[in-house]
């Protein structure tokens, strides 16, 4: 998004900028680069108010300190700040007197303000606007980037990643392509991210080093990333003292790692002032963690905390723990209980600076999950929803598969039922009864040194909803495809923009649920192939140890997660969700195989069979791709050839790839369940 003529609606006017500090210059350059290309002009007002600009049509002005410019209409001056504090990142808007004007009390409210304008185009600068104050719902909007330094033998630069190398890293050290990382940071802070880690949870030794003797690497790219309003993390291992300090031990109660974590911290900050903090993946598919000194996470993450700290960091230590040596035969251990077993108890032991960092459904990503537990269960704890925008479960790029309508369902979850706070208000720190502390919401990353960014050029609009969400939760998904498209694809660079709009609403609104309707059914999950979980592979965990199985035989299907006869895992919800999940009759159809194990002939509140279930969605899911990719056909000549052909190609292969999923699971339930398509369809 943002290519030049997205800037031109701006860049026609006569525009002042007002206030001092890094992220003032960075809005100053935008308008300046906006204005040489379109026209206008732009000034930046001295210590006396004065302005070579005079009369104005845009002012972008800091309120503090001192009095605004003579430029902003008496009436805007005069009049109360809606609701409260704009606070650091928040921006006023409004437009009197044919000025429109952008107000903020902080540096990043007015970079946020000016690319609200931008989102606005034209219809920023006509009419009258009253004011409204803008603020991002959450506090930190964080991008998770999970980029090797060195390539992994097995996971390449980018663990689960899709759009080519590393934008950060490449063979061992910095990629060193500074342009792309600038206009990386302007995507971003045009979307609202304001935070980044730039190395994998996964660490390596050479990644373990970015603390100590890589930090200059690290350095460099806070410096590029500052201007944009964007703080670096890094992902860290939780055995540094020992791989990298030479320590016996990474014991966190014992005080040499409790000094070894205090001075390298302090040395990170002297380097990098605004750094973030540590994020932290321990005891978890083999990495190294507290466990192993007889401590919990709450020891874990407090050691790290307490060294945070006094710098004003935090760090995110990651609830994704589980038993990854299971066994299918044993009917008592569940993947899906694990992160609540492990973080529940501990609620309240974890120090403020702690965010507890929760993969939105309790098993890993997949298309269809219910809400993790643990959100509710933790109200003394700060907690980040973490959502997977790259798309390792849902067609890896080459699908088309819109995210938003999907994050947008788990942010409005009220997980103590209806009448009760939504998973956005405890984010967002809305109060409600008993203690809550707030949090954040994390994705991990989709970009790549690919040309197009994302492989797929329609993946984009997932990394820009990411962001709008985290800004604003409320926002409907449909809302930000169209803010997306006019960003992406500005009217006057399309043959004809309404055709644009339409097909892109036609092809992206419903893919989520139609990626879903192609792959595992009714919430089961994990049928995809080992080998890079891409693709059909109904039994492909189904006897390994990872724990996810779907337990299909020839009477049945689904994996029986009631307190009556499974594994008890419903029983992890407050209620009236725990009822809803414990009872056949009132579970949604859409996590039924997640809750329960139930006979083929079982009747969906559908109307249908689980089996015909099955075949219908298969078929009716490949169907859907048909039409999307007959859709797409339709902009041949109205849109960038090159952005056309690619998407085409993808087409090419999610078709491929559907029918095969569909082939797949449709034969395989055939075979077990002996019971044929009632609409005789062929099964292959
Ligand atoms: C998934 C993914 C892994 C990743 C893990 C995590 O399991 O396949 O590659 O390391 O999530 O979130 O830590």
């Amino acid at each position: 998004w943002l290519p030049p003529q997205a800037w031109r609606p701006l860049g026609v006017r006569r525009v002042l900028v007002h206030g001092d500090g890094l992220l003032v210059d960075t809005v100053f350059a935008e308008v300046a680069q906006a204005c040489a290309a379109h026209g206008g002009r732009v000034d930046r007002t001295g210590t006396d108010g004065a302005s070579a600009v005079d009369p104005v049509d845009l002012v972008l002005a800091l309120r503090d300190p001192g009095p605004l410019p003579s430029a902003v209409p008496a009436a805007v001056t005069a009049g109360p700040t809606p609701d409260g504090p704009l606070g650091d990142e928040g921006f006023l808007l409004t437009r009197v007197d044919d000025v429109t004007v952008v107000l903020a009390d902080a540096p990043a409210g007015l970079l946020y303000g000016l690319f609200h304008l931008v989102r606005l185009g034209e219809a920023a600068h006509t009419g009258d606007h009253p004011a409204r104050a803008h603020r991002p719902a959450l506090r930190r909007r964080m991008l998770d980037h999970w980029d090797n330094v060195a390539v992994h033998p097995v996971m390449g630069q980018v663990e689960r990643g899709y759009a080519g190398g590393s934008i950060f890293w490449r063979d061992g050290g910095p990629r060193g392509d500074r342009d792309r990382l600038r206009a990386y940071a302007r995507l971003l802070a045009a979307c609202g991210v304001n935070a980044i880690s730039v190395n994998n949870v996964n660490v390596g030794l050479t990644e373990a080093r970015l603390l100590t003797d890589r930090l200059d690497d690290v350095v460099d790219l806070a410096d590029l990333l500052r201007p944009y309003g964007i703080r670096v993390h890094l992902s860290v291992t939780f055995a540094a003292p020992v791989v990298l300090g030479g320590l016996p031990t990474a014991d966190p109660l014992d005080d040499g790692v409790r000094d070894w974590w205090e001075s390298t911290t302090r040395r990170v900050h002297a380097r990098i002032p605004d750094f973030g903090g540590y994020v932290v993946k321990a005891d978890s598919e083999g990495q190294p963690g507290p466990f192993s000194y007889g401590r919990d996470h709450a020891d874990g993450a407090n050691l790290l905390a307490a060294a945070l700290a006094p710098h004003g960091a935090v760090v995110h230590w990651r609830a994704f723990v589980y038993d990854h040596r299971q066994d299918w035969r044993d009917r008592t251990t569940d993947r899906a209980r694990a992160a609540y077993d492990h973080f529940a108890p501990l609620d309240g032991r974890f120090a403020d600076n702690v965010v507890l960092q929760v993969k939105f459904g309790p098993v890993d990503f997949q298309p269809r999950e219910p809400v993790s537990p643990v959100i509710a269960a933790m109200p003394a704890t700060r907690v980040a929803v973490e959502l997977q925008v790259t798309q390792e479960y849902t067609g890896q790029q080459w699908h088309a598969c819109y995210l938003a309508p999907w994050w947008h369902e788990v942010l409005a979850f009220r997980p103590w039922g209806p009448a009760e706070r939504s998973v956005t208000d405890v984010l967002a720190d809305v109060p409600g009864p008993g203690p809550h502390r707030g949090g954040d919401l994390v994705a991990v990353a989709n970009v790549g040194d690919d040309p197009f960014w994302c492989g797929h050029p329609l993946a984009q609009a997932n990394l820009y909803a990411f962001g709008r969400l985290a800004w604003d939760p409320g926002l409907a998904a449909d809302a930000i495809l169209d803010e997306w498209i006019d960003l992406t694809f500005p009217a006057s660079t399309v043959g004809d923009p309404a055709l644009v709009r339409e097909t892109l609403h036609a092809v992206l609104d419903d893919s989520w649920r139609t990626y879903e309707r192609y792959t595992a059914p009714l919430g089961v999950g994990f049928m995809v192939n080992p080998a890079g979980h891409y693709g059909p592979g109904v039994d492909g965990y189904e006897y390994s140890r990872w724990g996810t199985y779907h337990f299909a035989d020839r009477d049945g299907v689904g994996v029986d997660r009631t307190c009556a006869t499974g594994t008890g895992f419903a029983g992890q919800y407050p209620p009236p969700w725990s009822q809803v999940y414990e009872s056949l009759e009132r579970c949604p159809d859409e996590l039924l195989l997640f809750f329960h194990h139930v006979p083929y002939s079982h009747v969906l509140h559908s109307g249908v069979t689980v089996i015909q279930h099955i075949y219908d969605t298969h078929f009716a899911g490949v169907a859907e791709v048909v039409a999307m990719r007959d859709r797409w056909t339709r902009l041949a000549g109205v849109i960038d050839q090159a952005v056309y052909d690619r998407v085409v190609e993808r087409f090419d292969e999610q078709l491929r790839c559907a029918t095969e999923w569909r082939d797949q699971v449709n034969t395989y339930f055939f075979r077990k369940s002996g019971v044929p398509d009632a609409r005789g369809r062929r099964i292959h």
